[in-house]
């Protein structure tokens, strides 16, 4: 293997650029040409690849979003795209890829090696900590601190008004994001999509904390099957009358989960994945991911990647549950 190319695909992560900069870095410290490829898989359709020194990479450690820019491809879903993606690789003479990203990226990178051969390790970047093979996944911990410092912002005024705030956090298909911060955050209720909690619950709940809490909040995964946080909110609100009616209130959080400096521990998380997926290029480790799990490098194939299910750790539930009362 002579030349790699790095890229970032679906939505960015604190930290992307950690891993972007370990992977030219260790690229280039193996004696390997490096290209960077910009906008994800419609970068590889387009050619929008260029060579990489390793002053390309510096000063972004620090900076959040990806300097790779990021898009989710849909040529590249038809076998048409994929044959021009491979063309391109075929002309910058690329014999392998590092891929930065969630389950869409990686299923992407396994379809094309299984048509075109071309190897792929993929580097887990993801603010939702849903994939298996790795403990965390880069951004998950910058998102979690982000959230969790809104969530401290909205305690003071919800304390102060006596009101009951449902915060709604990202986190399509999971809850990894809700519960980390609603533990973090001391919530009173967490909601999220790999449990069934129902609106008349929570607000049978709320309405037992009467007597000891004035202000409560509801943390929400924004995939929760009772709907997103302002849909909750009204229903839990139609349980309540008069005065206390008025005490509802919802924030989204949105975006700007997904921005922001990353945090040591996905700094480290992205240099450790990206230096590992270039050593893992160069030692045959193909169509796989580069994950971290009990502080030890580990190649989890794709396909498990993408089609095990990576559980939200039951203990946490319980804690927030009994820490809440
Ligand atoms: O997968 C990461 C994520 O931030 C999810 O938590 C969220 O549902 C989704 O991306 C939002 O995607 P987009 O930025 O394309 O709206």
């Amino acid at each position: 293997m002579k030349k790699i190319a790095v890229y970032t695909s679906g939505g960015d992560s604190p930290g992307m650029n950690a891993c972007v900069r370990a992977v030219v870095r260790t690229g280039i410290y193996h004696d390997l040409d490096v290209y960077s490829i910009k906008y994800g898989y419609d970068g590889i359709i387009n050619g929008n690849i260029s060579k990489m020194e390793s002053h390309s990479v510096s000063n972004i450690l620090q900076r959040g979003g990806t300097i790779l820019k990021s898009a989710r491809s849909n040529e590249f879903r038809t076998k048409e795209g994929r044959k021009k993606a491979y063309d391109q690789l075929t002309k910058h003479g690329i014999d392998g890829l590092v891929a930065i990203g969630g389950d869409g990226t990686f299923t992407g990178a396994k379809v094309f090696y299984e048509e075109f051969g071309i190897p792929v390790v993929g580097c887990p970047g993801t603010i939702d900590n849903d994939i298996y093979g790795t403990d965390y996944t880069i951004g998950f911990d910058t998102a979690v601190n982000t959230a969790l410092e809104a969530i401290d912002k909205i305690r003071d005024t919800a304390a102060a008004h006596d009101r009951v705030f449902f915060v709604e956090v990202m986190g399509r298909d999971s809850g990894y994001i809700a519960v980390e911060c609603a533990i973090g955050g001391g919530a009173e209720v967490v909601m999220v999509p790999e449990t069934i909690t129902t609106s008349k619950q929570v607000s049978d709940y709320l309405k037992n904390l009467r007597e000891s809490k004035t202000s409560s909040i509801v943390v929400v995964a924004e995939g929760d099957e009772e709907g997103d946080a302002a849909t909750i909110m009204a229903k839990v609100k139609s349980e309540f009358v008069g005065e206390e009616e008025k005490k509802f209130k919802v924030t989204t959080l949105g975006h700007i989960q997904r921005g922001g400096s990353p945090t040591a521990k996905d700094r480290l998380l992205g240099s450790r994945s990206g230096l590992a997926a270039v050593e893992g290029l160069l030692n045959g480790k193909f169509n796989c991911m580069a994950g971290i799990i009990n502080d030890q490098v580990v190649y989890t194939p794709f396909d498990d990647c993408i089609n095990k299910n990576k559980p939200l750790n039951k203990d946490y539930l319980r804690l927030q549950e009994i820490l809440s009362i």
